[in-house]
């Protein structure tokens, strides 16, 4: 009896925190459109408190923080915190249809971000059809008060947020991107901090300028919030030291350009050591797509030194790979090793109870051809040969509430189909998946080793594989066909980083390795989201455990209906 009166009161005293959590600090995201102008013209945008890039939150390791989110725009929009994994709280994850309905206009939900082991760069976006365009910002989470970072603290600190600009409203471009299928149109600027730069027409006035002083080093906190590529990005005539990735540390390492994925972040070290003078610092696409359907410029900020002297004009231009440099790519992906000490231990799991095979594959559903009048060819995606698609009642209400018919628990283990997964010509009946909203159903504390193999199907790409609930460990990678007696050997269980996101090479696979210690529905997906919408994307449902604190949170009363 006495027990339970204990955990009764426990249970009201945690309830009462979890909704009221007087001591966190408390913001307030309000959705609504605002007016900006890039290359030469105006447009309203979605923004978050009238800013483009979104508010930048800074928080501690190991913070809990409330976001109420109201939207003031015309769409229903949602908000993930990229990267945070959450614990036992799904309900405040926000991918729309996976953990919640969407927000609709004139609605408000009160979002908590529980920060548990992340220390470095994370972001936020909206996480609902492609509003995540102009909807996102950065989240800066400092180490724990009283102890610092496992290099030598940097005088400054700026974030360097990359995204893209369309001429032309993003919901339109979404929307005709479902109607008459094809790649969807290629935005017209990549930007740094919202600015194109001045290699842009109509915008060389407001590019960024960043005044840095000889001798001081500044912590360059990376995000690459572009929708659909890769981006190369480099300073030029300085060597950067990459310290961090994914809100991880990792060793550090030299290198005059990094790669960087759509959705991961980058943390990188510049010091200022040159002679002074005006440099530019440079971003361009890595994709694996056709010219003629990206964006193939370049945008720039322009680091300038502090002090007397005349600069060249223009500025000093850095080295970017070529669009396709998957070798360039691949190299950098390769590089990165967590700290795997005694301050930053790793936790990889080394006894394998769940090991996941998993194809992910473009397709073509109908050929030149048999396609409707006036549509181009139409794309589709899949995870083991399924589809992925959006229920209309949100995977985590209907597993909490016991919904049936909303989802399925099939999605294959393995592909149904074992070809040369890479192989030049695949025969084009294998591009048409079957459709479904499929989830892999974890037992909690399983030992998960995911292979991810890109195939070839319709000429095969890049993808930037991304997990929400939860950090992997990428264990190992390559070009060709995953060799499931070779490769394993070659696996690092030493020093793997620790990510959220991370590209697959094209035709090629990554093996990953977590813990799904976090109960809850937990969206994975590609972070191309040309690739997300056309369905690369499952999610795993990871049970309940047994002990309480293994048992996922109750959801918060204001939950966004359906
Ligand atoms: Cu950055 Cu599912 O998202
Ligand atoms: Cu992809």
């Amino acid at each position: 009896m006495k027990v339970s009166t204990y955990k009764l009161l426990a249970g009201f005293l945690f309830l009462f925190f979890f909704y009221h959590c007087q001591a966190c600090p408390h913001y307030k995201f309000v959705v609504k459109e605002a007016p900006y102008t890039r290359l030469c013209s105006s447009k309203n945008i979605l923004t978050v408190n009238g800013q483009f890039p979104g508010p930048t939150l800074y928080v501690n390791k190991g913070d809990t923080i409330v976001v109420d989110v109201y939207n003031r725009g015309n769409y229903n929009i949602t908000i993930h915190w990229h990267g945070v994994k959450q614990p036992r709280n799904p309900w405040s994850d926000g991918p729309e249809y996976i953990t919640q309905c969407p927000i609709q206009p004139g609605a408000k939900f009160r979002q908590k971000i529980i920060f548990t082991t992340e220390e470095g760069t994370l972001w936020w976006h909206a996480h609902s059809t492609w509003l995540r365009a102009t909807v996102h910002g950065a989240l800066i989470v400092y180490p724990k008060m009283g102890t610092s970072y496992p290099f030598p603290k940097p005088d400054v600190e700026i974030p360097i947020i990359l995204g893209e600009w369309w001429q032309e409203d993003i919901t339109q471009v979404y929307l005709d991107l479902e109607r008459y299928g094809g790649l969807g149109v290629a935005s017209d600027a990549y930007l740094i901090n919202g600015q194109p730069g001045d290699l842009y027409p109509c915008s060389k006035p407001e590019t960024l300028r960043l005044k840095i002083k000889r001798g001081l080093t500044y912590l360059l906190r990376i995000v690459n919030a572009i929708l659909i590529d890769g981006l190369f990005f480099a300073i030029a005539n300085h060597t950067i030291t990459v310290v961090g990735s994914d809100a991880g540390y990792l060793k550090p390492f030299n290198r005059t350009f990094i790669c960087i994925s759509p959705g991961q972040t980058v943390d990188v070290l510049l010091e200022a050591n040159q002679s002074p003078n005006h440099y530019y610092m440079a971003a361009s696409v890595y994709t694996t797509v056709l010219p003629g359907s990206y964006n193939n410029s370049t945008t720039t900020a322009i680091v300038e030194y502090n002090g007397n002297y005349t600069p060249s004009s223009p500025p000093v231009f850095p080295y970017l790979p070529e669009y396709n440099d998957t070798e360039a790519s691949v190299n950098f992906t390769a590089s990165l090793r967590s700290l795997a000490d005694k301050e930053y231990p790793i936790d990889v799991p080394m006894e394998i109870n769940t090991h996941l095979f998993y194809t992910i594959s473009l397709g073509s559903p109908c050929k030149n051809n048999s396609c409707p009048a006036g549509e181009q060819l139409r794309f589709i995606a899949s995870v083991n040969n399924v589809s992925f698609l959006n229920p209309s009642i949100d995977i985590l209400q209907a597993y909490y509430c016991c919904i049936q018919g909303v989802y399925g628990t099939n999605l294959p283990d393995f592909p149904q189909l074992f070809f040369d997964f890479t192989a030049d010509y695949l025969p084009t009946e294998w591009e048409i998946p079957q459709l479904g909203t499929e989830v892999r159903v974890l037992d909690y504390n399983s030992t998960v080793e995911l292979v991810f193999q890109a195939t070839n199907l319709v000429k095969g790409s890049d993808h930037a594989m991304h997990l929400h609930g939860h950090s992997f460990y990428v264990v190992g990678l390559g070009l060709g066909n995953f060799d499931k007696d070779k490769d394993p050997l070659t696996y690092n269980l030493v020093d793997p980083p620790l990510q959220n996101t991370i590209h697959v090479p094209r035709d090629g696979w990554m093996a990953i390795r977590f813990k799904a210690n976090n109960p809850g529905v937990w969206h994975m997906h590609c972070h191309i989201d040309r690739h997300m919408v056309w369905g690369m994307g499952t999610a795993f449902i990871v049970k309940d455990g047994e002990p309480p604190e293994a048992k996922m949170l109750p959801p918060p009363p204001d939950m966004p209906p359906c």
